[in-house]
Order: structure tokens, then C-alpha cells, then sequence
């Protein structure tokens, strides 16, 4: 028998893995158990064999184990109602429901809500006819960001376009999948796109607690080069929003959950885009989720102090108040760095080809330091129980350091103990503030 409250993760990713973890570091919290889970997320409790879009046989599992809280990783299962079902059972579920998750399943949807916030969000443009859309794609070299309408595209309905050629192909393909598709302005002058930041709210209603602001990087290559991902790495804090954090709060956050008439709970995610030179609107908004960020929240939860991260969670789940909560930061930087199937984001015969090559020198006594956690994702086990690659985003390998270069320095060292052939990485996740640090302090 364990003391404490017992919770359910659903996922399986990297998210979830750093879920889970802190999860055991939580007061409060006895039993972990994640469905389906991934070899990471059964270091740290038990792994449960349901899918996690078996939402009947995740309902009877709950109510058989009396589980306190249910927390869902992905926007796929917000979208589908999973928050209503667990609700109409009387038990406790971390995020929005279905009708709340729209503001980041229809991009549409999110977008009338910032307009009616009165918050900036770059133009775009709703198209069902192809030959309308390539015609506004031609009418402004600003006009090449080409989005799906839905937000449920696992990282890849989003394509902000060098060329207009390129938007022009999108398009194209988009409508191979949709009937309607976005065309939005980029933020940015001659083809070079603005520098993005991640915002994540804790919300209950009207109450929220932020968490640090973050930069994902989203592009398979070194630089932000080659074809859109989930997100090869992410880093935290993040320079471009410092100073403006209570801005962002005031101006975007507080007018949003207004607009959602305070019946928001879970985490709200804006992703906000810079926007130099502007002093009324020095960030500007891309989009909204609904959950949080995946590999955002790795380097998060390692700069986490906080044993009431588990109570914030659940208060929200009640919808109740949560102005007396406070959370506490170690202090310095953490990046995170995806180890990824070298046929990722491409799922070819290649791709296919390395699923099931063995993972070696996670043994290594290096990550023993406690400033290293290597969260889990498309990793599994093989018939002999020994770790294999099972899919794209396998490894999550995220540091802390006193500041993003020691962070950064540890990062690439971990990621060189980790012996496996089928996966690749990008050594230079934080470079924009690994370069301003430098410029700053002559290091
Ligand atoms: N890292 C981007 C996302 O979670 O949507």
C-alpha cells in the first residue's frame, strides 16, 4: 500500500515521461501510473497497457484504481472530449474540455478569439478555392505562411514558406488533406521570420500561474534549417521575453481567459512571435494550444522547484482558485535536445528501417549528475528487454546549468555518452541566446 494520492498520465512522449517525473517529486502523490506510458515513464511508476485513445478502458481503470487525478498530455485527446468523459465520471481531469480545446484544434476558432481580445495576430486569409489562395499568396511576398485549419497535426500544419514558390507547392499538398486551408502574413522582413517564444499558463478560470517562457526549435536542421518537425529541442528561460513577462500577462494572457468567459482550465500555450520596433505590440501572437508544450516542458520541469506542482494540478482540475499558489525555479537555464530517428520526420522505408536498433550508455555513471535527466519518447524495448529505437522523438536529453552555456556545454556531453546509429541531433539547440550570453559577457 503507498500513501498519497494516486494519478494517471495519458501519453506516451516526452511530455509525458517529464509529466510523470514530476509527478514523483510532488507531495502528495503515491501511486504514478502512465497509459500507455514509455520505458521512461516506467522508472517512475507503472506503465498501463491502454491506448492512450481507449478512453472507456481508461474510465474503467481510473474508477478501479480511484485515481485523484488524471492528467492528458496531448491535444489529440482534448479535442476528442476525453476532460468531458472523465468528468461525467466524477473524476478529476487536468485540462480544458472539448469545447475549450477548440482554441487550439480549429485555428480558425483561436484566431477570433485573439481578434475579439483585441490581442495582435499577424493577417491571414481563409481559403476553400486553391486558385484564391495562390492568388493572395501572390498579391504580398509576406504572404507565405500556409496553415491547415486543424490544430491535431502532430507539429506539421503549420509551414511559414521561404519563397513564394514553396507556399505556392503547399498549398497544393495542403489541399490533397483539406477543403480549407490559411494563409497568414509572416513576421519578419525579406524572408527572414521573427524569433518565436513559448508562454504556458497554469489556468483555473479566471486564475493562472505562469510557467517560464521558453524557445522551441522546431526545424529537423542545424540553424532552423530543412523540413518542420514536433521540435528538435527547446530551452528555458528564454532571453526575448524577458522583461516583458508581466506585458505578455496583462496584454495577451488576462484578455484571453476573458474572452473564454473564465471557463479555461489547463494549460494555456501561446505562441508568440516578436515583433522589433513595435512598442505597442512587442509580441505579437501565432497561435494558441490547449496542453503543454512538447519538448518545451523538459527543460521546464528540471528548472522546477516545486513540490506543489501536483497540488496546482489538481486545484485546477477542481476548478478552483489558484492565486494562492506560487511556484518556485531553480535558478540558471535548462536545454533539451532530441535524439530522433535519422528518418525523422520523413516516416519512410529508411525511417522504418532503424526502428529497433539497441540504445546503449545510458548506464554511462554521467547520468547520475542530478543537472542531467534524460526523459524518454519513441524509445521501447526489445524481447530481451534491452532499449531500442520505436520511433521518431526517441530521447529527450535535457541539462541545467548556472546559465545556458553550461547548460549547453553538459547538454552535448550527455548527448555524446548515448551510443546509437540510428539517431540524430541537433548540437545547436539555444544558439540565438547561446550567442547573445557570449556577446554579452565576452565568454
Ligand atoms: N513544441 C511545440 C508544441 O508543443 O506544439
Amino acid at each position: 500500500m503507498v500513501n498519497g494520492d494516486s494519478v494517471l498520465i495519458i501519453g506516451s512522449g516526452g511530455r509525458e515521461h517529464a509529466l510523470a517525473w514530476l509527478m514523483a517529486k510532488s507531495d502528495g502523490v503515491g501511486k504514478i501510473y502512465t497509459a500507455p506510458g514509455n520505458p521512461g515513464t516506467k522508472q517512475v511508476g507503472e506503465n498501463v497497457n491502454i491506448s492512450a485513445n481507449d478512453f472507456d478502458a481508461l474510465v474503467d481503470f481510473a474508477l478501479k484504481k480511484k485515481i485523484d487525478l488524471v492528467i492528458t498530455g496531448s491535444e489529440s485527446q482534448l479535442g476528442k472530449g476525453i476532460v468531458d468523459i472523465f468528468q461525467k465520471n466524477g473524476i478529476n481531469i487536468y485540462g480544458p474540455n472539448q469545447q475549450m480545446a477548440q482554441i487550439e484544434i480549429d485555428k480558425i476558432y483561436g484566431k477570433e478569439i485573439m481578434i475579439k481580445a483585441g490581442i495582435s495576430t499577424p493577417q491571414h486569409w481563409i481559403f476553400k478555392d486553391p486558385e484564391a489562395a495562390k492568388a493572395k499568396i501572390m498579391e504580398d511576398p509576406k504572404n507565405t505562411v500556409v496553415k491547415h485549419p486543424s490544430g491535431d497535426m502532430g507539429g506539421k500544419g503549420v509551414h511559414p514558406c521561404a519563397t513564394q514558390e514553396e507556399a505556392l507547392a503547399e498549398v497544393d499538398k495542403m489541399f490533397e488533406i483539406t477543403d480549407t486551408v490559411v494563409i497568414e502574413q509572416f513576421a519578419g522582413e525579406k524572408g527572414v521570420i521573427h524569433e518565436e517564444a513559448s508562454c504556458m499558463v497554469i489556468c483555473s478560470g479566471l486564475s493562472y500561474i505562469p510557467l517560464l517562457f521558453s524557445q522551441d526549435h522546431k526545424k529537423e536542421g542545424e540553424g532552423d534549417t530543412g523540413s518542420n518537425t514536433g521540435g528538435m529541442g527547446a530551452y528555458a528561460p528564454c532571453e526575448i521575453t524577458r522583461g516583458y513577462e508581466d506585458w505578455i500577462l496583462e496584454k495577451i494572457v488576462k484578455p484571453t481567459l476573458k474572452v473564454l468567459n473564465g471557463k479555461f482550465f489547463g494549460t494555456l500555450y501561446i505562441a508568440l512571435i516578436r515583433n522589433p520596433g513595435d512598442d505597442i505590440w512587442p509580441f505579437q501572437v501565432l497561435e494558441y494550444n490547449a496542453r503543454f508544450g512538447d519538448p518545451e516542458l523538459q527543460p521546464i520541469a528540471t528548472l522546477l522547484d516545486a513540490p506543489n506542482f501536483y497540488q496546482i494540478l489538481k486545484t485546477s482540475a477542481q476548478q478552483e482558485d489558484l492565486s494562492n499558489f506560487e511556484l518556485k525555479w531553480h535558478p540558471g537555464s535548462a536545454i533539451c535536445t532530441v535524439m530522433a530517428n535519422k528518418g525523422y520526420p520523413r516516416k519512410d522505408d529508411y525511417y522504418k528501417s532503424l526502428l529497433g536498433t539497441r540504445i546503449l550508455g545510458l548506464d554511462d555513471p554521467y547520468f547520475k549528475n542530478p543537472w542531467v535527466t534524460v526523459f524518454h519518447a519513441g524509445s521501447g524495448f526489445n524481447e530481451k528487454g534491452e532499449l531500442i529505437v520505436a520511433g521518431g522523438r526517441t530521447l529527450n536529453v535535457t541539462t541545467r546549468g548556472k546559465d545556458i552555456i553550461e547548460a549547453h556545454e553538459r547538454c552535448l556531453e550527455a548527448l555524446s555518452k548515448i551510443k546509437c546509429d540510428a539517431l540524430r541531433y541537433r548540437r545547436d539547440i539555444g544558439y540565438r541566446d547561446i550567442a547573445r550570453f557570449k556577446a554579452r559577457t565576452g565568454r
